[in-house]
């Protein structure tokens, strides 16, 4: 764990433009920053980084919040990844809080998994571009491949040397323990005997989602039938197969740009497609893909377009695994190569352009696809077909949303000349197996129902949840302020009349605002505002040094977003109009006295209003009833209102 003191020191330090500004070409504009959004492909600007707030906002994505956001975001680091990038950019010494010793050892060993694996990448790259053996024969193998110098210092491939034991000397040499070397089975241990497991085999290291070394592919050059073409890294502390993608680190920020994931079988494929310039690519490497797999692209895009090589069966055995993708509400397409191709010779034959064109013509929708192949293969045999028919129900079954599920069982009856009722029914029988789910499914869809309807009318929701969240507003802003707001205050004059008199008062932003909406036992009808506005006062009165920053930094990522998106709204307003410049934006900050005030006195106005229309209502109800007590509510409100009018107009 790292420590909080930690933590705080990188936030304080950490400025968010210039973080953002290593990945984003940011303008100033006024009082911020603007850029194009690094989150879709965009023309003009409507991404921007307010470093006095020292939050962002993507207004085309909705994307935002503080600087650990923006990388979790981006880089898709998780949030201590975020935090030791931060440190290091700013030369801050992490400090990890107390770990009890079987922790620590735990963390310190995969530790140094990790370093014996970052340096086994780095010495096999050396002894290929470094060593005869290396260059004559790895270097001289990737370039035959067509790999430029580029791609294979991209992709940090390397060369383990045709001799038993050289690599387990070297890291020896340079002070690795053999224990970590034989857990990451970079090292065979036998006996007394030690030999390198990757011996002759041009290397492919496998990064983590955040760039780490996690294991290696290494390939075989000569044809020797008893050895495998590829071996890989045996499951470790740090490496588990089912958890990994080949590429995922190279291909994760163009899988989010493009909203789209390739996922191919090899390694070459994926470096290949790079090389040609198509990014957004991921292998499975070989294995059938796990949900743990699927999992990590869904993180990233809902779409994924799986690519076959050029033979059948291979294809028909992938098939299945496809249903997998379904279950996480992914989209899936498939796309075919040309007999005898893979992705890896098909992109080394054609370029960017041809292969784009050819991936768009050839995607197909999977559930499309499966059925038109299964329809080819059963068309002239009955039995077959009702086996078939089946087989595709059993995919769209798997389908979460309801509605694409019905649009694909008539897809399918098209297509495999089959009645929908037919397929429906098969829907519904394989749906009955996991009965129990649907009719949880339906209870809580009926719920959700209730609550829609028990909702109040729209317009009224719209006033006040624009008061509420100004509010909020407020109180991020300023609420540590200590403001002079004047108060008009029921007095006696000296002929006995009633008079309203102003007297200002010293107060801090949130006691007045918390006291004043207490006066009128007001409640936040916005659950979300609710929730935000008392966790706001909370923090605001155990903490005399309340900083948004740190606010922003301490609550739920789900918080977060919510409040760089109220704090946000006036810089969008900017935005929009920046190029004309034509309209300034309101400086709420020059009175802050005053906003708050005018903020506080429409809420209560708007909330006596409604008051009295209640009340009115009631009694229109009970007509012949006069209810003496309502009129009397009545008129106690349209007092307190006119009164507060009075403020209000007062403070405008
Ligand atoms: N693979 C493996 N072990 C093997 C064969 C294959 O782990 N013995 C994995 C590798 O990740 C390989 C992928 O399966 O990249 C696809 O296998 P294949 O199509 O045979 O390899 P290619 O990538 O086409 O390899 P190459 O072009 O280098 O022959
Ligand atoms: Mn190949």
């Amino acid at each position: 764990m790292i420590s909080a003191a930690s933590i705080d020191l990188v936030f304080e330090t950490a400025r968010v433009e210039e973080v953002i500004g290593d990945f984003v070409q940011l303008k100033k504009s006024g009082s911020n920053f603007k850029g194009l959004s690094p989150f879709s492909d965009e023309r003009s600007p409507s991404f921007m980084v307010s470093p006095v707030k020292q939050i962002w906002k993507d207004f085309s994505s909705g994307k935002g919040g503080n600087v650990v956001a923006f990388l979790m975001e981006h880089e898709h680091f998780t949030y201590p990844e975020a935090i030791k990038y931060l440190a290091k950019k700013y030369n801050i010494e992490i400090e990890e809080t107390e770990q009890s010793n079987e922790q620590k050892e735990k963390a310190s060993e995969r530790e140094s998994l990790y370093l014996v694996s970052e340096f086994a990448s780095s010495y096999f790259q050396k002894i290929l571009h470094k060593t005869d053996q290396g260059k004559s024969i790895g270097l001289s193998y990737f370039k035959e491949r067509g790999f430029t110098e580029d791609t294979i210092k991209k992709f940090d491939l390397g060369y383990s040397l045709d001799e038993w034991q050289a690599f387990t000397d070297e890291a020896l040499k340079q002070g690795y323990n053999i224990d970590f070397l034989e857990k990451t089975g970079l090292t065979i241990v036998k006996g007394e005997k030690r030999f390198d497991r990757f011996k002759g085999r041009v290397m492919f290291p496998i990064k983590s989602m955040s760039g780490r070394v996690l294991g290696f592919g290494g390939r075989i050059l000569i044809n020797d039938k008893k050895a495998a073409k590829y071996l890989n890294s045996p499951e470790s502390d740090i490496y588990h197969k089912s958890n990994v993608l080949y590429g995922i680190y190279d291909a994760k920020q163009s899988i989010a740009k493009e909203d789209n994931c390739y996922l191919v079988e090899g390694y070459t494929d994926v470096i290949q497609f790079h090389q040609t310039g198509i990014r957004n690519v991921v292998s499975s490497s070989g294995t059938a893909l796990t949900s743990e797999q699927i999992r990590l692209i869904n993180r990233l895009t809902k779409n994924i377009t799986v690519l076959f090589d050029g033979d059948a069966a291979g294809m028909r055995a992938s098939l299945r695994g496809i249903d997998l993708i379904l279950e996480q509400g992914m989209n899936v397409k498939v796309c075919t190569f040309p007999e005898g191709e893979d992705p890896d010779s098909f992109a080394k034959e054609n370029t960017l352009e041809e292969l784009t064109l050819y991936l768009e013509e050839n995607a197909k929708d999977f559930i499309q696809f499966k059925a038109s192949v299964l329809f080819e293969e059963s068309k002239n045999d009955p039995i077959k077909k009702a086996e078939t028919a089946r087989d595709i129900v059993n995919s769209i079954s798997k389908i979460p949303d309801q509605i694409k599920k019905e649009i694909y069982i008539q897809e399918c009856s098209r297509i495999m000349d089959i009645s929908e009722e037919v397929l429906f029914t098969t829907l519904a029988q394989i749906s009955n197996k996991d009965n129990k789910e649907t009719s949880k499914q339906i209870q809580n869809s009926s719920k959700a129902f209730e609550v829609i309807k028990s909702k109040a009318p729209v317009k009224k929701i719209d006033v006040q949840y624009v008061l509420e969240r100004k509010i909020i507003e407020i109180l991020l802003l300023y609420g540590n302020k200590t403001e002079d707001f004047e108060d008009l205050v029921l007095k006696e004059d000296e002929a006995g009349e009633l008079i309203l008199e102003p007297v200002i008062q010293q107060a801090k932003v949130f006691e007045k605002v918390f006291l004043d909406l207490q006066e009128d036992e007001m409640e936040f009808t916005n659950a979300h505002f609710k929730i935000m506005y008392y966790k706001i006062i909370e923090s605001l009165n155990q903490n005399p040094n309340f900083k948004l920053n740190n606010f922003v930094n301490m609550v739920d990522p789900d918080m977060a977003n919510e409040i760089t998106t109220i704090l946000m709204e006036d810089e969008r307003y900017a935005l929009s109009n920046w190029e004309r410049m034509e309209i300034f934006p309101k400086q709420k900050a020059d009175n802050i006295a005053q906003f708050v005030s005018e903020t506080i006195l429409s809420l209560r106005c708007f909330l006596i209003d409604q008051k009295v229309k209640e009340v009115q209502q009631e009694t229109l109800a009970n007509k012949n009833d006069v209810n003496r007590q309502a009129l009397e509510e009545v008129r106690d409100y349209s007092d307190l209102k006119m009164l507060l009018s009075r403020k209000l107009n007062r403070v405008l």
